[in-house]
C-alpha cells in the first residue's frame, strides 16, 4: 500500500510512504504506484510515530467516585479511595474497564502503553488479568505490565513474595513506592530488593518514586545509585519525582551528576501531579511538577504521561496525551517555538527510549508500519488546535480514524 503526501515530523516538504506486508519499506519524496497496488493520499497532513503511553494505571482507570470520591484531591485519600475500590474488583470488571480505556486511547493515535498494576492484593486478581490483555489486546496496542505495590513492598504483608509472584506470572517491569513505605530504612530497602530483582530476571525497572512534596524525600538517589551499580542504566525509570521540584538547588547539582551517570529515564506526569500535589502548601501553592526542563537540558530522558484516566486521584481523562503535552508545556516553562515543535517527543521518541523499544519504533524502513495522521500541517498547529487523529495505522492496518471537525463564523 502506497500513502501520498505525508508530512513526516514537521518536516517542510511531503513524503510518500510505502508499506508491505505491515512493515515500512520505502519512504522519500515521490514513489510511483506498483500496478494494482492501493494508494492513500494524505493531503499533507502530519505523520508522526504512535503516542505512547508512558505511565498510567489500567487496573484503576473509569473507577472515579466508585464507591466515593477523593474529596480532598491528595494521593493519600486516593490511596484510601482505592482501596476500599479493591473489594469489588474481578476479573470481568478489570476487562471491561480495560477495553474500553485501551480504545480510548486508540482513537487518541496512541499505541504503547506502560500501564502499572497494583500487586498489593494476595490473589493478584489485577495482574492476572492484565497479563491475559496484554496478549489479547496486542493488535490495538501494545502493553507493557509494572508489578507496582502500591501499598509498599515492606510495609504491606507478603509484599517481597507478592512482587516475585507477579514477576514470575509475566510483569514486564519491577516497581516500587519509597515515599509510601513506613520508614526511611523500609524506603531504601524496598528499592534494593526491586532493582535486585529486575536484575535477575531480566526485567525493566519502573519506580513511582518521591511522589510527595516532601523535600526530604531522597528515594531517587538509591535508584540512580542501584541503575547504576547493578548496571541497569536506562532499563530504569523514575517516574513523578514530584519531591525534586522542591528540593534545594545545592542538592539538585550533586544528584544531578549521579543522574547522567546512571542514564536512569524520568516520566513526568502534568496533569496529575498539578492536580495531586501542593495540597498541604497554603500560598503559594507549588506545582509538584519535576525539573523537567533542567533535566532535558542535562541531557537525561524524560518523557510524559497521563498516569490515571477517571479514577481515585485524578477525576477526568479520555486518553488524550495532547492534553498532558499541552498542560505540561506551560507548568514546566516550555513554551519556546523550538520546545513547543519538538514537544511531540515527550509522547513518541523520548516515550520509546523509556519503553525500551527504540530498536522497532519510528518510521523509517524495516520497521512495523505504526503511525498516525493527523489534521494538521506541523505538531505547533496540532497542539494549539488540539487537532484530531484523522487515521491510527499499525502493522499496515488502519485500527482508527476520525473525520476531521470543520466549522464556519456566520457572521
Ligand atoms: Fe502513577
Amino acid at each position: 500500500m502506497l500513502f501520498k503526501n505525508a508530512r513526516i515530523e514537521n518536516s517542510a516538504a511531503s513524503s510518500d510512504i510505502r508499506v508491505t506486508d505491515g512493515v515500512f519499506t520505502e519512504i522519500k519524496s515521490q514513489i510511483e504506484p506498483l500496478q494494482s497496488e492501493e494508494t492513500l493520499d494524505l493531503n499533507g497532513n502530519l505523520v508522526l510515530p504512535p503516542f505512547i503511553e508512558s505511565h498510567v494505571h489500567l487496573d484503576a482507570c473509569l473507577t472515579a467516585g466508585d464507591p466515593v470520591w477523593n474529596m480532598s484531591g491528595t494521593l493519600f485519600e486516593g490511596i484510601e479511595c482505592w482501596s476500599k475500590r479493591k473489594d469489588k474488583l474481578d476479573e470481568q470488571d478489570i476487562r471491561e474497564r480495560v477495553n474500553r480505556c485501551v480504545r480510548m486511547y486508540a482513537q487518541n493515535g496512541v499505541q504503547y502503553i506502560r500501564t502499572h498494576v497494583d500487586v498489593t492484593d494476595p490473589e493478584l486478581t489485577a495482574l492476572r488479568a492484565l497479563v491475559a490483555l496484554r496478549e489479547e489486546l496486542k493488535d490495538i496496542a501494545e502493553i507493557q505490565i509494572v508489578a507496582f505495590p502500591q501499598e509498599g513492598i515492606l510495609s504491606y504483608p507478603n509484599g517481597k513474595q507478592l512482587m516475585r509472584d507477579a514477576v514470575a506470572l509475566g510483569a514486564d517491569c519491577v516497581g516500587a513506592i519509597p515515599h509510601f513505605e513506613f520508614t526511611r530504612e523500609y524506603s531504601v530497602e524496598s528499592l534494593n530488593f526491586a532493582l535486585q530483582l529486575a536484575a535477575e530476571n531480566d526485567r525493566l525497572v519502573d519506580v513511582h518514586c518521591d511522589e510527595i512534596d516532601d523535600e526530604a524525600s531522597r528515594g531517587l538517589e538509591t535508584v540512580a545509585a542501584r541503575a547504576l551499580e547493578l548496571g541497569l542504566f536506562d532499563k530504569v525509570t523514575a517516574s513523578h519525582t514530584t519531591a525534586m521540584h522542591s528540593y534545594n538547588n545545592a542538592y539538585v547539582v550533586r544528584l544531578m551528576r549521579l543522574l547522567k551517570m546512571s542514564r536512569i529515564n524520568f516520566v513526568a506526569n502534568p496533569l496529575v501531579n498539578t492536580h495531586l500535589q501542593g495540597r498541604m502548601d497554603s500560598y503559594p501553592k507549588r506545582r509538584g511538577v519535576t525539573r523537567v526542563k533542567e533535566l532535558l537540558e542535562e541531557g537525561i530522558n524524560v518523557s510524559f504521561g497521563h498516569d490515571d484516566i477517571c479514577d481515585p486521584w485524578y477525576p477526568m481523562g479520555y486518553g488524550s496525551l495532547r492534553d498532558v503535552v499541552f498542560l505540561g508545556l506551560h507548568v514546566c516553562q516550555m513554551m519556546g517555538y523550538e520546545e513547543i515543535m519538538n514537544s511531540y517527543r515527550l509522547i513518541t521518541d523520548n516515550a520509546a527510549k523509556t519503553l525500551h523499544i527504540t530498536g522497532r519504533y519510528g518510521i523509517k524502513p524495516g520497521n512495523p508500519a505504526n503511525f498516525i495522521v493527523m489534521d494538521a500541517e506541523n505538531w505547533y498547529d496540532a497542539l494549539n488546535r488540539s487537532a484530531a487523529v484523522l487515521k491510527s495505522v499499525r502493522n499496515g492496518k488502519t485500527i482508527a480514524e476520525a473525520s476531521p471537525a470543520r466549522g464556519r463564523v456566520l457572521l
